[in-house]
């Protein structure tokens, strides 16, 4: 945090723990499929990856959304499995199977990963990340990512989504030593990654721990908590003016831990976690962002807006960033995300 520095940008200003009247918006997965826009230039690409590593493509789905609906933040649009594919494990997108990676990575694989240089395949999203960052406006914030080790590497050990949470567990046990190594290797790629991101002109960064949640807590401190806080750390060692924001799904009062960082200068609370407890346990030491139920989004309606303003009430008197509590469903209809951000702008909660 550098309260000296004050930046034209809403968003940046609030994650250094300046309070406005109206909060900054941005909300997960802002761009994607439930956006006509995307789909079409989706259908022109071919491919999900084409559009990834194509910078030009990249930077115009990354603008999309902010252009519609007029939002605080830009949020590079890439993905948190390029670093595998980059290090020679192989992403791609079956039709309803989500994400793949192949081969399956073994022990004998890390030597291997570790000497690969990322930045052949990874330099198209750092060009993503200029072009954006030269065609936004000063007060709109240029949001740079990437997943969080465990999360990466249970794609990576799996070859694809563990959705059975005992499987995702026994991750840990099979092999911790491996686990650790993984984990580690992917901390020092990340780091690297994401400087290059900020070199490249990123305003922030967050990290998606998006499977951290169901963890015993010892467990969690070795493989999420630990990475997460070297990642964080080594990334503001080289860019102390670059907020760093976290978002671990799912680890209930195991927030606190992140929260408390010196290193966390936001915290993404997931739809899961009830906003009351954040407002009394999270914003003394970092600033809250998000929470909302994205299937409240898609429903819309009167009922959205006071769910929404329920939000917006509790966190009135600190600084908080308004999004979602996990991304956009594609059924989204963008017409109630419109009407979401006229309601929050409008201040009447
Ligand atoms: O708008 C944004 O939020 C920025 C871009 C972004 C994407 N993925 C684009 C995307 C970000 C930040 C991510 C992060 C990501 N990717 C996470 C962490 C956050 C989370 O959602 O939990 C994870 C776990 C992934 C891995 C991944 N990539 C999954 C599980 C999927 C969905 C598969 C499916 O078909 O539903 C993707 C694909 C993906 N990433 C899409 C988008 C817009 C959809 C691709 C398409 O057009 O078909």
């Amino acid at each position: 945090m550098c309260s000296l520095m004050t930046s034209s940008s809403k968003f940046i200003r609030t994650l250094n723990g300046e309070k406005d009247a109206i909060p900054p918006i941005w909300f997960m997965r802002q761009a994607g499929r439930y956006l006509p826009e995307y789909r079409e230039l989706r259908a022109k690409a071919g491919s999900f990856l084409n559009l990834c590593y194509d910078p030009a493509m990249a930077s115009e789905i990354t603008l999309q959304p902010v252009r519609r609906f007029d939002l605080d933040a830009a949020i590079l649009f890439a993905d948190i499995l390029l670093i595998p594919d980059a290090m020679g494990q192989a992403l791609s997108f079956a039709e309803g199977e989500g994400p793949m990676l192949d081969p399956v990575i073994t022990p004998a694989n890390i030597d291997q990963f570790r000497n690969r240089d990322i930045h052949d395949r990874l330099g198209s999203v750092y060009e993503t990340v200029k072009l954006t960052r030269a065609e936004l406006d000063d007060d709109k914030a240029l949001i740079g990512f990437a997943g969080a080790p465990w999360t990466i590497a249970t794609y990576m050990l799996n070859g694809r989504s563990s959705r059975d949470p005992a499987a995702l567990r026994a991750l840990h046990y099979d092999d911790p030593e491996f686990l650790t190594a993984l984990i580690d290797l992917l901390v020092e790629k990340t780091i690297d990654y994401l400087c290059r991101q900020i070199a490249a002109g990123a305003d922030a960064v967050q990290l998606f721990d998006t499977w951290a949640g169901g963890m015993p807590g010892p467990v969690l401190d070795a493989v999420s908590v630990r990475p997460l806080t070297k990642i964080a750390a080594a990334v503001k060692a080289a860019h102390p003016e670059t907020p760093v924001i976290l978002f671990p799904k799912g680890v209930g009062e195991k927030a606190v831990e992140y929260a408390q960082l010196p290193e966390c200068d936001g915290y993404g609370i997931d739809y899961s976690m009830d906003p009351a407890w954040a407002r009394a346990n999270l914003s003394g030491h970092t600033v809250v962002q998000g929470g909302f139920d994205p299937l409240s989004v898609a429903a819309g309606g009167e009922e959205m807006m006071k769910r929404a303003g329920a939000y917006l009430k509790l966190f009135h008197d600190v600084p908080y960033v308004f999004n979602l509590g996990h991304g956009f469903i594609p059924k989204t209809p963008p017409e109630h995300v419109a009407a979401l951000v006229e309601f929050v702008r409008g201040g009447n909660w």
